[in-house]
């Protein structure tokens, strides 16, 4: 049965946390995969979050099967983080959402679910996009290409191309857009651009589905969900992944939601009585914890509070890294201008290394990077970063 499978390649970020493992070296640093650590190198367990859980703990809840749509409390705090508090949306019963199993589930359940509403649509994604996008839309069924985005030259957006190449999409195409830090590049839409996109995107008659992994990693949680309420305001359904993975440090819980926007409160049954019918096909119900957690966080106004600082501190410090690796690399006489570090958002950076670089950072420093030349900021330490500076001015 077997005797003929081809060895899959390794993936390109979780494939490198695994060779990072496997690396013996003690001064390796993990610049690959997108996950926040903090001074010490070690992944946050939030305040917040450990209040939850022992709250939760303490209270030895039953393990029952949650509703395959997942905690009703949890579905409607994640709406009102996205869309807020006082949205009209939510008012009219616009939004169905689900708790799914991380951003990555959102995406991946959203996908199943248009293949069926839209079965001769082509996906088209950023280029470049997080590698992983194309696979889930791929694994979906869906044919995908990408749309042009980041321009070398600038660092920044080819904010015309961008637009041309949206207005060149067939009507009823899926457009996956990037709320905000955008993955892997760092280089986001000014609040002008997203309006020219929303309107393009009405005007071609596009299907938008906006992955909103980072939530108050650029500027903060209303300020990063700007582009989703100016969606919101434009009247147009879209569909929206978004993630606790990052914002929570709850990585491993796999807790993330998908949102659909309806033009009505009927339609929003409809659409949510099919997706149930998705997620049932695939995995059944989600898992209880991480929800629960993130919901009790946000349902309480003390807990809330200390998250959001939580949170402005982890920003903060990806921030102070983003500075600190230019100014360390300039002090090492490094000729290329790495202050565009500074204007990328979100955790990441994408650098400009070339493969043979970031291969020789691996090889010869066991720092690991995406060979996209993608690197993690929220992985560099006051402990590390000189050591990562070396390496990133040796090999270039
Ligand atoms: C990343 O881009 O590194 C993260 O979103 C983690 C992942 O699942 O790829």
């Amino acid at each position: 049965l077997f005797a003929a499978v081809e060895m899959a390649p390794r993936d390109p970020i979780l494939g490198l946390t695994e060779s990072f493992n496997a690396d013996t070296r003690s001064t390796k640093v993990n610049l690959g995969v997108g996950v926040y650590f903090d001074d010490n190198g070690k992944i946050p367990l939030l305040a917040a979050v450990k209040a939850a859980e022992k709250t939760r703990l303490e209270a030895m809840p039953p393990r029952g099967y949650q509703p395959i749509d997942g905690l009703a409390a949890y579905n409607q705090i994640v709406q009102k983080l996205l869309f807020g508090a006082d949205s009209a949306l939510l008012e009219a019963g616009q939004v169905a959402t689900i708790e799914a199993l991380g951003g990555t589930g959102a995406l991946k359940v959203g996908a199943d679910y248009l293949r069926r509403l839209l079965p001769t649509a082509k996906v088209f994604i950023s280029d470049p996009s997080w590698e992983n996008h194309r696979a889930i839309f791929e694994y979906a069924g869906f044919e995908v290409d990408s749309y042009p985005y980041y321009d070398a030259v600038s660092r920044g957006v080819d904010f015309a191309a961008m637009k041309s190449g949206l207005n060149a999409l067939p009507a009823g195409s899926i457009v996956v857009l990037h709320a905000c830090c955008h993955n892997p590049t760092g280089a986001d839409l000014s609040h002008a651009q997203w309006r020219e996109v929303i309107e393009t995107i009405a005007a071609r008659g596009l299907v938008a589905f906006i992955d909103m992994a980072y939530q108050g990693f650029a500027d903060g949680i209303r300020e990063d969900a700007q582009a989703l309420q100016m969606f919101a305001a434009s009247g147009l359904q879209f569909l929206v992944a978004s993630s606790f993975s990052k914002s929570f440090s709850l990585y491993g819980e796999r807790v993330g939601a998908l949102s659909v926007v309806t033009a009505s409160r009927d339609e929003t049954a409809r659409v949510l009585s099919q997706i149930k019918r998705v997620v049932r096909a695939n995995y059944s119900n989600p898992p209880t914890h991480g929800g629960a957690i993130v919901a009790a966080v946000l349902a309480s106004a003390e807990l809330r509070q200390m998250w959001k600082v939580e949170l402005a501190e982890m920003r903060q410090r990806i921030l102070a890294m983003r500075v600190s690796l230019v100014e360390k690399l300039q002090g090492r006489g490094v000729s290329t201008d790495f202050s565009f570090v500074t204007r990328q958002r979100g955790m990441f950076s994408y650098t400009g290394l070339e493969v043979a670089q970031v291969d020789r950072m691996r090889d010869e420093f066991g720092i690991y990077a995406v060979s996209t030349g993608r690197i993690c900021l929220a992985a560099l330490n006051t402990r590390n970063i000189d050591y990562v500076a070396d390496a990133i001015a040796a090999v270039l």
